[in-house]
């Protein structure tokens, strides 16, 4: 069989993932009243079916009015809970795991903001230089922290595998994290990455609590951000250190490291990308990701820009030789649920080639 080291099962504590595929995090807009629905429901089914070990559900709000930006994106508040509970049913009835992203947005997109609620950020900055409302007080953030440990603890009351915080992107978390979005001069803020690492800590801390020791807890980190695609919270090794150590010792238990292409090495003099280099730093398991099975990245494809099928060469090697663990695959299952099987046979001929337009449809 090819690419034998992608199906091979994964433990993680008492955790045995199926393969080494993951359904890249992302929302799909197609959830009325933020309320997952059947639509939904159905799209993760299909992935599980299809033989993705692990389903990531899209970002999902936690319990703050001004946590989820849209009228369509899932909240993960309670009048959703019963349609989890069947989200996390449906994955496991076909053989897969699933792990629930929890997100706040934050100041980014404000003009989609729908409800009559006050943008909720570290500096009311939207961008470096970009004002958009009030920098959130101490009573603010610290309801922001207790709504994550709700949301993970309902996830693991649900059924889910995994609680995934979303400190990636540009949203609310990594707004905490970049110094051109957060100005605080409380212990919230501070000139170095260590400092203004602290809020994230204690989002981290509260889902711990939440969940207790065992379930794997897991989050979602980037350099890049929907605002600034070049920017880089970690410049060195040595920052890049600063940033995920901490973490591990609040109960960071996997680092699910987004860039935009899987192969782009992080820093000079080593192959390794981010993933590689947050597994060499703190041993913990890692999920790349990153234009997998697709001809173009992210943003350009947001742009317009059609994207083909494109072979996987490398993928498994690397996975090989230890640099991660997981391979998080997006827009190429966004329009085929059956990309994993039929990356494994081989038939290449036959997977879906992919545009902007099925991108905001649900398969
Ligand atoms: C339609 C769409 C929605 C996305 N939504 C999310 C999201 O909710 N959370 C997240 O962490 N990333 C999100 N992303 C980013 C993906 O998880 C992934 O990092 C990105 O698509 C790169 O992987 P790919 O090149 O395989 O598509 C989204 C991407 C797309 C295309």
């Amino acid at each position: 069989m090819a690419f034998d080291s992608l199906f091979a099962p994964l433990k993680i504590k008492n955790l045995t993932l199926r393969n080494r595929f993951a359904l890249a995090a992302m929302s799909r807009y197609s959830s009325p009243g933020q309320r997952p629905g059947r639509e939904l429901i159905d799209y993760f089914r299909r992935r599980a079916e299809g033989e993705v070990g692990l389903i990531l559900t899209g970002a999902a709000g936690v319990d703050r009015p001004a946590a989820n930006n849209s009228l369509v994106l899932a909240d993960f508040r309670p009048p959703t809970y019963d349609e989890w509970r069947e989200c996390a049913a449906a994955v496991h009835a076909a053989g897969s795991h699933i792990g629930a992203q929890l997100w706040h947005h934050g100041a980014l997109h404000p003009d989609k903001h729908y409800r009559p609620a006050p943008i909720e950020s570290p500096s009311g900055l939207m961008q470096p230089g970009k004002k958009v409302g009030e920098p959130m007080t101490e009573a603010e953030g610290e309801a922001v922290i207790a709504a994550f440990g709700k949301g993970a603890a309902a996830a693991k009351q649900l059924g889910f595998d995994i609680v995934e915080i979303h400190a990636a992107h540009g949203y609310l978390l990594d707004q905490f994290l970049w110094a051109g979005t957060n100005q605080r001069t409380d212990r919230w803020g501070g000139p170095q990455l260590v400092d203004r690492l602290r809020f994230v800590l204690d989002v981290t801390r509260a889902v711990r609590a939440a969940v207790g020791p065992e379930m794997v807890v897991a989050i979602r980190i980037s350099q890049w951000k929907e605002q600034d695609y070049d920017a880089k919270l970690a410049a060195t090794p040595d920052e890049l250190r600063a940033w995920v150590e901490p973490l591990v010792d609040a109960g960071i238990d996997v680092f699910d490291c987004s860039q935009r292409r899987f192969w782009t090495p992080e820093f000079s003099g080593s192959s390794l990308n981010f993933a590689g280099w947050v597994k060499k730093l703190t041993g913990k398991p890692t999920i790349t990701c990153g234009s997998i099975g697709v001809s173009n990245d992210v943003m350009t494809f947001f742009d317009g820009e059609p994207a083909k099928p494109a072979a996987i060469d490398g993928l498994a090697e690397r996975l090989e030789a230890g640099e991660f663990d997981l391979v998080a695959v997006g827009r190429a299952l966004l329009v085929d649920p059956q990309w994993v099987q039929k990356v494994r046979d081989g038939s290449y001929a036959r997977i879906e080639p992919f545009d902007k337009n099925k991108a905001e449809r649900v398969y």
